[in-house]
């Protein structure tokens, strides 16, 4: 059965009120699951989001052969130790590119890996040239016939240096799993410094891998060690790491949380993440005139009824790899943009497709007006109004919740899926906080 979401709006009202929890990052679990095919004991992950996305990962390990079972609300526990299979599923690996994580570990445990291209996407074209091309720097051979892959290294992977014309997130993660499980010395040059490739390396050395210079340009990984239990708990970053691997908070989440604040709510604290993962989205929110608070592990919004749109001021969005601005924030930042006084430019950098939400915008209002395929100028403030709309991917069927939660009237978001896919059960965390919001099933929607 199909769903979607129905939300009334406030009508441009500051007056949710209360706390709302940050849960884990989707895109640090994803890779993190990858990284147990290389492990003969289990691994246990604390601060898992219960999402689509994950289940599908679940999914695609279970076709290999890995077993696990959720040992707590948000623990899970999974054992890789009777994987068998380097065939990755072509309908399940189809409909989510991060699959493509699989690739690296298959490859070096298995010395092949078959797999469907990942797919376009919505937001863009989505290469996978250079994980390719990676594969092939470590001496792999490479054959593809009707966008199946046939990847094989019959004598091992070997330790290389890469160079990454675009720091590629997954590209980093899936080039340093395979690393791990290659021979020698690999260098990865002009990596992705995000912290979920981070969270991956400080997971792989808690089992014996040895990785340096992550969150760096240049990460350094010695192949070839074996992966041991965890036994003792030590402290990464501020984190203690047990023999239970805690995944961090998703700034992703905990970003639109604050725009959801800056635009909607009165007083607002955002608990459970991790504020100096977003340092750009906090400077360009103080920059429009709104107060940030900024505690160890939360971040809030205060006395926010008070300051009316008009002495909000319009940002130039320009989005960038970490620490960048972060293109999955882009679309709930041009929301909250329609809410401040100016013009405000937005430069998508990353994605060619990641724009084509405006014309929902439009609909309800918004004064959008589109350069080109990455660039857009927004004016504001325009008051919005509550339409039907579909949800055309995971961040931009959030900013769609935004916009419906600041719109007058009702609105209706259509293919909740796209929303579940990263976010855990949004509708209950909204609530709490005042937004009048409904999850409800439809044969057709
Ligand atoms: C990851 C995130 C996604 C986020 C994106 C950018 C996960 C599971 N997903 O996606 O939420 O929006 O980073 O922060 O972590 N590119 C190539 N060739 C390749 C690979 C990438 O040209 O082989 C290009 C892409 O087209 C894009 C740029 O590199 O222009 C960065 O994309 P990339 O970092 O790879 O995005 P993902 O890892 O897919």
């Amino acid at each position: 059965m199909k769903q979607k979401f129905v939300i009334e709006g406030l009508a441009g009202k500051k007056v949710l009120n209360g706390e709302i929890k940050v849960n884990g990052a989707k895109n640090a679990i994803l890779p993190l699951l990858a990284a147990t095919i290389f492990l003969d004991k289990p691994a246990e992950f604390s601060n898992v989001p219960k999402i689509e996305d994950v289940a599908r990962m679940l999914e695609l390990l279970k076709m290999l052969g890995s077993e696990f079972e959720w040992t707590g609300e948000r623990t899970l526990k999974i054992d890789a130790s009777k994987l068998s299979s380097q065939v990755l599923d072509n309908d399940n690996a189809k409909r989510m590119r991060a699959s493509i994580l699989l690739t690296g570990p298959l490859l070096a445990r298995f010395g092949k890996v078959s797999f469907p291209h990942p797919g376009g996407c919505v937001i863009g074209e989505r290469p996978i040239d250079l994980f390719i091309e990676g594969f092939k720097k470590m001496g792999a051979s490479v054959s593809e016939k009707n966008e199946l892959f046939e990847i094989s290294a019959v004598n091992g992977l070997i330790g290389t240096e890469f160079f990454f014309p675009v720091p590629s997130v997954t590209g980093t993660e899936t080039l340093m799993l395979a690393a791990v499980g290659a021979k020698g010395k690999t260098i990865l040059k002009n990596a992705a410094l995000e912290p979920e490739v981070v969270c991956l390396a400080e997971f792989l050395n808690s089992r014996g891998a040895r990785i340096s210079g992550f969150g760096t340009p240049e990460i350094i990984i010695e192949g070839g060690r074996l992966f041991k239990e965890s036994t003792s708990s030590r402290l990464i970053d501020g984190r203690t790491v047990d023999k239970v691997f805690p995944v961090i908070p998703d700034r992703i989440e905990a970003g639109s949380f604050l725009i959801l604040g800056a635009l909607a709510a009165d007083n607002l604290k955002i608990t459970d993440c991790q504020p100096a993962h977003l340092d750009s989205l906090i400077e360009a929110l103080r920059f429009s005139g709104v107060t940030v608070e900024v505690g160890s592990n939360w971040l809030a919004i205060k006395n926010n009824e008070k300051v009316a749109n008009e002495t909000l001021r319009a940002v130039n969005i320009k989005t960038r790899e970490y620490p960048g601005f972060p293109t999955d924030l882009q679309a709930p930042m041009t929301v909250f943009l329609t809410q401040v006084f100016g013009e405000s430019s937005i430069h998508e950098t990353i994605f060619e497709g990641r724009l084509n939400y405006v014309v929902d915008l439009e609909k309800m209002g918004a004064n959008i007006k589109m350069w080109d395929a990455h660039r857009v100028l927004v004016k504001g403030p325009t008051s919005l109004k509550g339409k039907e709309l579909d949800g055309p991917d995971i961040r931009a069927g959030l900013a769609y919740i935004l916009a419906a939660i600041v719109a007058e009237g009702e609105s209706t978001i259509n293919n909740a899926y796209f929303i579940d896919r990263g976010y855990e059960r949004i509708e209950e965390r909204l609530k709490k906080i005042g937004v009048k919001i409904k999850r409800v099933d439809c044969e057709v929607c």
